[in-house]
């Protein structure tokens, strides 16, 4: 052995410090100096539509149900969405919305007429569930509805007369029919979505042909009774920057005529590596993991690249960018229809989840409203459901986790990562954001991609005097670990020991496949 080399290797690991020197470090400096922008709590939004389970069973079982309900709607399933704090719910589709007739759910249920759910399974669609009951879910947790208007197979004055019965108090026949369908007052609607995917399932439109509809639509859609619409344009596929640039110009318009008509601009991104195989939700392997973790990833160039476009348009940042549709996709369960788009969730959901809301924190200044598809038995859910059983999912805890960002302001933070490398490619190691809440405490969440290799993570704190130090974990021995009906839970919150706060830094050491929430105060 060459003799230099093993001097060089001596003095290396003698020498205190040469080592750390040598060896890639993670650094996190927490800017607290620096927080401006506000965490809108509309990040944490969630979405449910006609789909599956989504609605039927999983939210609504009937107020004849054996399963404990108020005025039809399930107890559990109100209370765990409670306890994780739900900000918003858009409904009722997606696809579905774009078939869906408001006045076929209002009235006496026995009268509601039966249609055909031709977007997901062909069942059944009953209207048992409309729009009073869904301002009831909305009620009974405390959270703004979303609602996502008809512009594929509707018309202007099918969409202005939902707006007006939902939000007028005044002498018209909307305000009329509502009271006598048992509601006097009217409901605040904040959020309304002029259509869904209006280049698919929502129309098939071009970008211009959609955006003179949209202008044509949001100019009837009035605010009533002090209620203020946020109006959220349809966007294009994912990476359709053009179609971006198209609704903004005409939002700007030579003469700001569309200004008042728009508040935000929907943006739908699922992380599916590979539309023609999706994979299994649970059993998968680790080349599976990376992949999916990687493809979870370009959340930040979508998010970054359409805010870029917008930014041309809107550099005040009026308008918001509302990821209104994004999560896992995978296969569905076997057995289970596959128009229900039933899959389980596990410890590789929550991961994803951690990245993506990190992700949104970021970009809080642009992202006003996220929603996740979707809230209970559909795709990348927070709870499952079986007749009476509930599970919460790995995604609930993270969601539940970091409700304490909702409303925060964000703290910018840099972060200097290894890399997780698999094969030949590599990614980030380490996500990571942080917030001030309204009492100071600050929030970091850190979340570990790697599932096989601890990482060692040195944060410095400017700008805080902070001095105690707690913290919750979530993670578990297996990479597809999941809750399952009639079994503890594999997956959940629990105290986390492994961080350490003196003179301002905080170390931490962070478990393979974890996300961690740390609050300094
Ligand atoms: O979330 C499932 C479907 O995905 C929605 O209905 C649609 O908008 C999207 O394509």
């Amino acid at each position: 052995m060459n003799k230099k080399y093993v001097i060089s290797m001596l003095v290396l690991l003698c020498v205190p410090g040469l080592q750390f020197a040598q060896s890639p470090v993670n650094t996190l400096v927490v800017r607290n100096d620096a927080a401006k922008e506000t965490i809108s709590k509309f990040i944490y939004g969630q979405f449910a539509e006609h789909l599956g389970h989504g609605i039927y069973g999983g939210i609504w079982v009937g107020e004849n149900s054996p399963i404990p309900n108020t005025r039809g709607i399930r107890n559990d399933v109100v209370d765990a969405l409670k306890k994780m704090k739900v900000a918003s719910i858009r409904w009722p589709g997606g696809c579905f919305a774009d078939e869906y007739h408001w006045a076929a759910g209002i009235g006496p249920r026995a009268n509601r007429p039966r249609i055909v759910n031709t977007n997901w399974g062909g069942v059944t669609e009953d209207n048992s569930f409309g729009t009073h009951e869904f301002m009831d879910l909305c009620e009974q947790l405390g959270c703004e509805p979303v609602i996502c208007g008809n512009i594929g197979s509707g018309s202007v004055k099918e969409m202005a007369d939902w707006v007006q019965y939902m939000t007028s108090d005044g002498e018209n026949p909307m305000s009329e029919l509502r009271k006598k369908n048992g509601r006097e007052k009217p409901w605040k609607v904040k959020f309304w979505c002029v259509g869904n995917e209006t280049w698919g399932c929502g129309g098939i439109m071009s970008a211009d042909h959609y955006a003179n509809e949209m202008a044509r639509y949001s100019m009837f859609l009035k605010n009533w009774s002090g209620n203020t619409l946020t109006k959220v344009a349809s966007g294009g596929l994912q990476e359709d920057y053009n179609w971006t640039e198209t609704i903004m110009k005409k939002w700007k318009g030579a003469d700001g005529w569309l200004q008042g008509y728009l508040g935000g601009y929907s943006l739908h991104y699922y992380t599916v590596p590979d539309w023609n195989k999706k994979g299994r939700a649970t059993d998968f392997s680790e080349k599976d993991w990376f992949t999916t973790l990687s493809t979870t990833l370009t959340m930040e160039k979508l998010v970054t690249n359409h805010g870029a476009v917008m930014d041309k348009y809107d550099p005040e940042k009026k308008i918001g960018l509302m990821v209104d549709e994004w999560g896992n996709w995978f296969d569905v369960e076997p057995g289970t229809n596959p128009g229900f788009l039933y899959q389980q969730n596990s410890l590789r959901d929550a991961i994803v989840a951690a990245v993506n809301l990190n992700i949104f924190h970021k970009h809080c200044d642009r992202v006003k409203l996220t929603s996740i598809a979707q809230m209970v038995n559909v795709l990348q859910s927070m709870i499952l459901t079986k007749g009476p059983e509930m599970v919460l999912t790995p995604t609930y805890y993270v969601f539940k986790m970091y409700s304490v960002h909702q409303d925060a302001a964000m703290v910018p933070v840099e972060l200097q990562t290894e890399s997780y490398s698999l094969g030949t490619e590599s990614i980030p190691a380490l996500s990571a954001s942080a917030s001030k809440d309204k009492e100071g405490r600050i929030h970091i969440s850190i979340a570990n991609l790697n599932p096989t290799k601890s990482e060692n993570l040195r944060c410095e704190l400017k700008g805080t005097t902070g001095a105690k130090i707690s913290g919750e974990i979530i993670t578990a021995a297996a990479m597809n670990a999941f809750n399952d009906f009639g079994k503890p839970e594999a997956v959940n919150i629990k105290p986390f020991t492994g961080a350490q706060l003196k003179d301002g830094i905080l170390t931490v050491s962070l478990p393979p496949k974890s996300v961690v929430t740390l609050e300094v105060r």
